[in-house]
């Protein structure tokens, strides 16, 4: 039986793109999952998808930009399921622009979201898993924690952010003999609802032609699933997961 049956699986940003994925690939193969996002109708409809399909799933709306709503989240999961296996801090959003225009408010966002989200979950959850001595966090980077361009600077900041995140989580929980394992995932173009969160029209025209090579979000939820799949004893730490022909 797969290492991923009955593990209890909490997903922010479950509601499209890789997050939604993701929470398909591990319900079908008999996880138990508990998917967060905002919009309440796309959940809705996902849960209902994975329970027709004889999977399990609940939801909870959260921000993760909350702390209140995240420690709400890890105390709904821990209610329903009684213990938490897998965090993926999958939410994420992407308004990219060049520095010079100024966009303050979304730089504020993305470090909300991108960075804080992450550590909020980290706060909320991962104690149940210390208490435990098991667990797995699962973060999304990007290639652009990796590669900086014009125009990416304060996204690649928040993913570079994430990266740093994930290594020093796995080198404190290492030292600590906590069996809590990280994973550091950094896909390149991958077709999901992001780009609709870049405001400016030239940024997003650029991105739409480089995003024409882009790669189904099921290959990323595949590139999860191998993660959580390894015996405990194993840690895959770090996956960059690019279209055959991206380039940079
Ligand atoms: N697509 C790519 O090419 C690519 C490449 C590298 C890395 N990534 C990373 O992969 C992750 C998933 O992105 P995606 O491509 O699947 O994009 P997506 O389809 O836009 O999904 C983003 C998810 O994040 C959620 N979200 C945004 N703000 C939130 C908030 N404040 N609180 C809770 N949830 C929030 C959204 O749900 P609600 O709006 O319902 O809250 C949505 O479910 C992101 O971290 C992204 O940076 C994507």
């Amino acid at each position: 039986m797969s290492n991923i049956h009955d593990k209890v699986i909490v997903i922010t940003g479950a509601s499209s793109g890789i997050g939604e994925a993701t929470a398909q690939e591990l319900a079908s193969k008999g996880a138990k999952l508990v998917l967060a996002a905002r919009r309440e109708d796309r959940l809705k409809q996902l849960q209902d998808a994975i329970q027709a399909s004889g999977g399990q799933a609940i939801f909870k709306v959260t921000d993760v930009t909350s702390r209140q709503q995240m420690e709400e989240l890890a105390a709904y999961a821990l209610k329903e399921y009684g213990k938490i296996d897998v965090l993926i801090n999958n939410a994420g959003i992407m308004p990219q622009a060049f520095l010079a225009e100024n966009k303050v408010d979304e730089w504020d966002q993305m470090i909300d979201v991108n960075i804080k989200g992450v550590l909020y979950a980290i706060a909320a959850i991962v104690p149940s898993m210390r208490e435990r001595k098991s667990g797995q966090v699962i973060n999304l980077s990007s290639v652009a924690g990796h590669n900086i361009y014009p125009g990416g600077t304060v996204y690649c900041g928040t993913k570079f952010a994430v990266k740093a995140i994930s290594e020093g989580l796995r080198q404190e929980e290492a030292m600590n003999g906590t069996n809590i394992r990280v994973t550091n995932i950094s896909p390149g173009a991958v077709s999901s609802e992001l780009l609709e969160t870049t405001t400016d029209p030239a940024m997003k025209a650029g991105l739409e032609d480089f995003y024409q090579v882009a790669i189904d979000a099921d290959r990323i939820a595949h590139a999860i699933a191998f993660a959580i799949e390894q015996p405990s004893d194993v840690a895959i730490n770090e996956m960059i997961i690019r279209p055959t022909v991206q380039v940079g």
